[in-house]
């Protein structure tokens, strides 16, 4: 399952507002649609959504190609910023942009066509990158798997999320094929219910056991000894290792300690934040109060309550037992880890 597609200059995402019911695809011509895309969460996750700016810039760019070398070269900061200003806290989408910037800053003052096909290519390169990071992540990810396995995730960190495969069901897809798992449960994730809607579905479809919980019932299924292991996905991981995740990460990650079970998180280099310290310094956004007081359209609390909705939360790298990534597993204390991939991020 391959979730974001280019294809004759123009992006291809599957909506992920209508799944698991329709499978429609969107086809956008201009990065406004991109920009909008990104905000009602129809692409969603955080590697989904810095290749989804990325191509968003390449729509942006050959919209303007016929402007004059200096103007286009604003016109595409102007473009990045907005971009940029689609959601806070996933860190890939500002690590894209700037890979964007980069090869547009080295071809400073060249013909806007010869830009536009170098961005076209950078993004390129950023999707199938992105599917073999995650391949490499499953690889580390499922020998930290006992067989047989029961494994407890969050939020969708699948193929949806990513340019395919996934970063915590990328794991769980690989130490399934290894014929370790027997049973996933995946916690339905309130108010968007992306565990239910999706990482469901994309278990499901492909015959890898999955069983659906409601975010308050993880506490006595790990009480209860019914999971060896959680593993969630990151938007944006602290030099410290601190890890901002789906609303709900930080809950199940004390559930887990509390109770002796592993938590582990999966992710790529580029939802390092080398820049932030700890996890207090990430942005945490908030969203749209009618996302908890409707259910899939469907009011379900009194009019004008008032709400609290952020979107993620904070977990302190003391509750994590190993961050997994592309260049390996990193254990705590996580700072020296985490400093050496820097240079591997390459920005
Ligand atoms: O609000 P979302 O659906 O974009 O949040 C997604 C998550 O929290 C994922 O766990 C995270 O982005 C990792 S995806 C590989």
């Amino acid at each position: 399952m391959q979730p974001i597609k280019w294809e004759e200059g123009r992006l291809l995402l599957i909506d992920q507002t209508r799944l698991p019911h329709q499978e429609d695809w969107l086809s956008c011509t201009s990065y406004r649609e991109v920009a909008e895309a990104i905000k009602t969460m129809q692409v969603r996750g955080a590697p989904a959504i810095g290749i989804a700016a990325a191509f968003g810039l390449v729509l942006g760019a050959q919209e303007y190609a016929h402007l004059q070398a200096q103007d286009f070269q604003q016109k595409l900061q102007e473009i990045a910023a907005e971009l940029a200003a689609t959601r806070p806290t996933a860190v890939n989408l500002f690590w894209a942009l700037e890979k964007m910037a980069q090869v547009v800053d080295e071809l400073a003052g060249q013909n806007p066509s010869l830009i536009v096909r170098e961005l076209e290519r950078a993004a390129g390169q950023m999707l199938a990158e992105d599917l073999a990071i995650n391949k490499q992540i499953g690889n580390y990810g499922q020998e930290l798997f006992p067989s047989p396995a029961r494994v407890l995730t969050h939020c969708n960190a699948g193929a949806l999320a990513t340019a395919g495969y996934g970063t915590a069901l990328g794991v769980i897809r690989a130490a399934h094929a290894a014929g370790k798992v027997q049973q996933v449960y995946a916690s339905e994730t309130r108010p968007l219910l992306q565990g239910a809607r999706l990482t469901a579905w994309e278990l499901h479809r492909e015959g890898i056991p999955v069983t659906l919980i409601t975010d308050n019932m993880a506490g006595y299924l790990l009480q209860q000894k019914m999971v060896d292991l959680v593993i969630v996905g990151a938007d944006r991981i602290a030099q410290n290792g601190d890890v901002a995740n789906k609303i709900g990460t930080y809950s199940l990650a004390v559930l887990a300690h509390a109770n002796s079970i592993p938590f582990y998180v999966a992710a790529p280099i580029s939802t390092f934040d080398f820049n932030i310290s700890t996890g207090r310094e990430i942005p945490i956004e908030e969203r749209d109060p009618r996302e908890v007081t409707c259910l899939m359209g469907q009011s379900i609390a009194p009019e004008g309550v008032a709400v609290f909705n952020p979107a993620f939360d904070i977990t302190p790298a003391q509750y994590i037992t190993a961050i997994i990534t592309e260049a390996g597993i990193l254990r705590p204390p996580y700072g020296e880890g985490i400093a050496a991939l820097r240079s591997e991020k390459g920005s």
